[in-house]
């Protein structure tokens, strides 16, 4: 572990340090504006397979390569479609993945699954991009955290998971977003969303207005149909102890004046369930916004605040933090408030369902 400044990380010797393991086939994390990433050499097998033994990651859910710059990009894939240099020019460096057609040979297929498209990103994290562009090769990255854990915002929360399995853990504080980035795939003229995450579909409609953006998030779930980017089939992120997300009816129908006025049910349900498991002797566990703070006076035994629903940026950033402080303290019961999907609240509410098993109540 060696902390890396991220206001002038190219002067650090740590930085150095952790670009030479990566040449030289080594596994090492690092901060990116969404989360912690564990990076490898993306050309080289035995780098690549290291990361998928560290995280017990499944060998058929493909990496993201992660490049200092998005002029070479058409090296690894074919980038023709118009909207790429669009997308690349609006968000990148920045928390979006393109989902790419691979040209073949220079990247180890370990990295895809066998796939014949590849995921790209362009971090914006200073320090992410000064390690990738001094190592000089492209990186894969997945999220640092062993396989359905909360992914890693905080260096010591790669420790957590990783600690003795990977060769080094650049620590640059903690991750902005605090969610993954986005990812997209293209088609003619649509915008496939495949993972909701840190550029909304708000930001993409504006980016490109002709294009339809299907996100179909919610299909995955319940329709048994393939997903279409592969990890969003395996369980994630889901804490040990039984969770619950609950929100207003209609939530989603509502203006945003009558939505911040809409939460009375959901906090009394909320209220008296967590009642009843403490009753039955369960640690019990609440995830909340700042507007009801009042109202759930030592309701629970371990209870965290999102922030304001009014800035949802802040649950976000605080999210997987929460949930594996939860796993720590034992908690058994879980019940966390949810929000509108609009702007950043999608992606929240789509891990938030993920971390609760799809087990969603309204009220
Ligand atoms: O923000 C992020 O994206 C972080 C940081 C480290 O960059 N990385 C990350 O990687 O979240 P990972 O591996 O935890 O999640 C990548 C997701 C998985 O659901 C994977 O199945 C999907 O992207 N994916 C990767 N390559 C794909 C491809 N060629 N086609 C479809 N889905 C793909
Ligand atoms: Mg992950």
């Amino acid at each position: 572990l060696c902390q890396v400044d991220r206001v002038d990380p190219a002067r650090s010797p740590c930085l150095r340090e952790a670009a030479s393991l990566l040449r030289s086939g080594g596994v090492v994390a690092f901060p990116t504006e969404t989360v912690y990433g564990l990076g490898a050499n993306a050309a080289n097998d035995l780098a690549v397979e290291r990361i998928f033994q560290a995280k017990g990651r499944p060998s058929d859910n493909p990496l993201i390569v992660h490049l200092s710059d998005a002029s070479r990009i058409s090296e690894w894939v074919d980038d023709a479609h118009p909207y790429v240099s669009r997308l690349a020019e609006r968000f990148w460096p920045g928390p979006l993945t393109m989902v790419l057609p691979l040209k073949e040979g220079r990247i180890s297929n370990k990295v895809t699954a066998g796939l014949s498209t590849l995921g790209i990103r362009i971090p914006e994290h200073p320090v992410a991009r000064e390690l990738i562009s001094l190592a000089g090769c492209p990186i894969a990255a997945p999220s640092a955290n062993r396989s359905g854990r909360p992914s890693p915002t905080l260096a010591a929360h790669v420790q957590e998971d990783l600690e003795g399995l990977i060769d080094a853990i650049v620590d640059g504080g903690p991750a902005g977003v605090g969610l993954e980035s986005t990812v997209i795939e293209l088609d003619e003229d649509r915008i496939h969303v495949l993972r909701p995450g840190g550029v909304n579909i708000e930001q993409l409609k504006d980016a490109i207005p002709e294009a339809y953006i299907i996100s179909g998030t919610e299909n995955i779930s319940h329709t048994g149909e393939a997903p279409r980017a592969p990890g969003m089939k395996y369980t994630h992120y889901a804490p040990k102890g039984r969770m619950t997300v609950v929100l207003p009816k209609d939530l989603d129908k509502l203006d945003k004046a009558d939505q911040a006025a809409s939460y009375g049910a959901v906090v009394s349900y909320i209220r008296s369930e967590l009642q009843r498991a403490s009753e039955q002797g369960e640690k019990t566990g609440l995830l909340y916004f700042d507007e009801h703070t009042g109202d759930y006076h030592r309701c629970a035994d371990v209870a965290i605040s999102l922030g304001s629903l009014s800035m949802l940026e802040t649950a976000a950033a605080r999210l997987y933090d929460a949930l594996r402080t939860f796993d720590q303290q034992g908690v058994k019961v879980i019940y966390a408030e949810g929000c509108a999907q609009e702007g950043v609240g999608l992606a929240l509410m789509n891990r938030l369902q993920k971390a609760a098993g799809h087990q969603i109540v309204r009220r």
